[in-house]
């Protein structure tokens, strides 16, 4: 059965869409079957591998999953050859509102994965940047969250939040829900600040944190724009050198508590 993970921060600019998009992709690299789930209304994580979301488009998303119990495998899109994709659509953005009265609302992407899990060895939420229903939906239906984290001031403002609402959704639908790691993104080793930022958020999150630090690399933020992974655009560069040891990580943590 697929292990299911989220990343998740109710900031936005964190690095929460590359790390999903260039997580899975490594666990790919690494021979896992992966999918990645865009559950972002600004589709940004589709987007980045060439899935452009828009009104209008006939394409089916997860808006139609969530919305009309559609299949998750019938939105599935192959991106590599172990690396797979549930889009986006902008529909997403009325998702809160819309699905307000519907009782369960909180459980449809647990029960929409659980046709797909055994399909996958990992499947990768890209959560939006709010802690509304959506988010909620990708909390309750994974058993890890990831929580990538900006190297700069203010960066634990609202992960206190967070950590909060991981503890009320364990304790209200999903017992084994835990902490995969805490990730230091857009780190900047030149600057004096962002050693202290990850000097505090060791401090503060301890062994939550993971060892890999995903340093700022221009060539992670022009991946999107050729729709590949990094490992794809550029298999040199420091990006592609952090999220292989970001895939080792996960890989190694999974094995250790016991769920691979
Ligand atoms: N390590 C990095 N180095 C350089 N640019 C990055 C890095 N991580 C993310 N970015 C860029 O920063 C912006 C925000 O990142 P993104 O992953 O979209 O954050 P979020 O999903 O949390 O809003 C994007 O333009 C992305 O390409
Ligand atoms: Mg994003």
């Amino acid at each position: 059965m697929g292990i299911v993970y989220a990343v998740v921060n109710q900031k936005g600019g964190v690095g929460k869409t590359t790390t999903a998009a260039n997580l899975a992709a490594g666990l790919a690299y690494l021979g896992k079957r992966v999918l990645m789930i865009d559950l972002d209304a600004q589709a940004n994580l589709s987007a980045h591998f060439g899935y452009a979301a828009d009104d209008d488009s006939d394409s089916l998303s997860m808006y139609d999953v969530l919305r009309h119990g559609k299949k998750l495998n019938e939105v599935v899109v192959q991106i590599e050859d172990s690396l797979y994709l549930a889009p986006a659509s902008l529909l997403l953005s009325a998702a809160d509102l819309e699905l307000g009265g519907v009782i369960g609302r909180e459980l449809l992407l647990r029960q929409a994965l659980g046709s797909v899990i055994d399909d996958y060895d990992f499947i990768i939420i890209d959560c939006p940047p709010s802690l509304g229903l959506l988010s909620l939906n990708g909390l309750v239906a994974c058993s890890r969250v990831i929580v990538p984290v900006q190297s700069e001031y203010l960066a634990l403002h609202g992960v206190r939040q967070l950590l909060d609402t991981v503890d009320q959704v364990r304790s209200a639908y999903n017992p084994g829900l835990g902490v995969g790691g805490v990730l230091l993104c857009l780190y900047d080793s030149r600057r004096r600040l962002a050693k202290s930022v990850a000097d505090t958020v060791r401090e503060y999150f301890g062994d939550l944190v993971f060892d890999t630090v995903v340093r700022t690399n221009v060539a992670l933020a022009e991946a999107p724009a050729r729709g590949c992974s990094i490992f794809s655009y550029d298999p040199r560069s420091s990006g592609a050198e952090d999220y292989k040891n970001l895939a080792d990580e996960v890989l190694k943590r999974g094995e250790k508590e016991g769920q691979i």
